[in-house]
């Protein structure tokens, strides 16, 4: 049997191990000076005025919650296509996602739909840039400023993308939270970055990510109720080490991509946006100054393909893939407490059931990439079989 080719696999090298051992070697192994050193090196990497290291990305997004002030009462619009934890983080605060269905071809929040359903309770607007492609923030924009409510960016999949003005994700003045898990852009094993609205909100979210206390730690005096959302300065050493190496984890991601587009174009598929919509969709092709940072290769299946069949077809070849991702309201407890039924959303519902990761990651060979399309292709039927 041939080589498994796994979904996703981090990119580690010689100056992380260092990086780590150094730290070990230290004794320092939590607030010490490399958490510091880290949030310095992404504030540069990202040319934001300042970086907030947090345990993961979920708990940046729920300190995002927390520091705009939304809780009980509250209704903020976002997308149901995304990784879970966008909408889990508002509800921690007893605020209410107000669902939109997302544009057909980048995947991400309509903002007509955003619009629509925009009410007298709407205090925010939570945005998921989708797949590492920004979504609209200047119509977003436009709608928060006519009703001065707040933007919380969720880029957790998104670190190194430009949106439609040029500017690099994060550095629109929004609250934005960046991921670091073992299948992002750059990881930390677990970790997040959240980068802070200004010097005050910065101060309130490293005292909130460290139980509330002061931040000079001078006594063991706790100012507010906090949360343990540190991260350790042994994931900042993992995480200097791959901000050194960004702008080519970032460039070997873009060229794998861009490897699986020609080849499956080759047999037929196109960009979103571009060609059959019914067939074998591809992620859409960036448009104007937007840039996607590439987090995974996701495809749309045909319409007429069997997912399910798709996954254990290439499963027995040894390849992993997954669909991804399910819509958030059809998830149980958001069914159980909101009554959604399914069918609410129905363009990010569509999307959800065909969408469906391929492998990907920035030390994939060129023959590793043929071998996945070549054996997609011969699953859905688009090329001879053996071939
Ligand atoms: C869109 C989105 N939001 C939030 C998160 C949560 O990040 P973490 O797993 O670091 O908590 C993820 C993680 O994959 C994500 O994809």
């Amino acid at each position: 049997m041939e080589e498994q080719i796994p979904l996703a696999r981090p990119d580690l090298g010689e100056r992380e191990e260092e990086l780590v051992l150094e730290v070990l070697r230290s004794g320092s192994l939590s607030l010490g000076p490399k958490l510091g050193e880290f949030e310095l090196a992404f504030a540069s990497w990202l040319g934001s005025d300042d970086a907030v290291a947090v345990s993961s990305g979920t708990a940046g997004l729920h300190l995002g919650v927390r520091a705009l002030g939304w809780g009980e009462g509250d209704e903020v619009l976002t997308t149901p296509f995304s990784f879970v934890a966008s909408s889990n983080c508002l509800l921690y605060e007893g605020a209410a996602p107000v669902f939109c269905d997302i544009d057909p071809v980048t995947l991400n929040i309509d903002p007509a739909a955003a619009e629509a359903a925009a009410g007298e309770r709407t205090a925010g607007i939570l945005p998921v840039h989708i797949f590492g492609y920004s979504a609209d923030l200047i119509a977003l924009e436009r709608l928060a400023d006519r009703r001065e409510i707040p933007i919380l960016e969720d880029a957790c999949q998104a670190l190194g993308a430009v949106d439609s003005e040029g500017r690099a994700i994060g550095t629109a003045g929004h609250v934005t939270s960046f991921a670091f898990y073992a299948n992002k852009q750059m990881t930390t094993g677990e970790g997040g970055v959240l980068i802070p609205a200004g010097e005050q909100m910065a101060e309130r979210l490293r005292s909130e990510r460290n139980q509330g206390r002061s931040p000079d730690m001078a006594e063991v005096d706790h100012e507010r109720i906090g949360f343990n959302y540190r991260m350790t300065d042994i994931q900042a050493a993992i995480g200097l080490g791959q901000v050194e190496r960004l702008d080519e984890l970032l460039a070997a991601r873009a060229e794998i991509a861009t490897t699986y587009t020609g080849v499956l174009s080759a047999a037929g598929a196109a960009p979103a946006g571009d060609g059959d919509p019914e067939g074998l969709v591809l992620p859409c092709a960036d448009r104007g100054d937007e840039q996607r940072s590439w987090f995974v290769y996701p495809v749309q299946l045909p319409v007429d393909a069997e997912r399910v069949a798709v996954i254990a077809a290439l499963a027995a070849e040894g390849i992993q893939s997954k669909g991804y991702l399910p819509c958030i309201h059809t998830m149980s407890p958001y069914r159980e407490r909101f009554g959604f039924k399914g069918g609410e959303f129905p363009v990010a519902e569509a999307v959800a059931a065909r969408s469906l990761a391929l492998p990907f990651f920035g030390s994939m060979t060129e023959s590793d990439v043929e071998r996945v399309c070549a054996a997609l292709a011969r699953a859905l039927g688009l090329a001879p079989e053996g071939k």
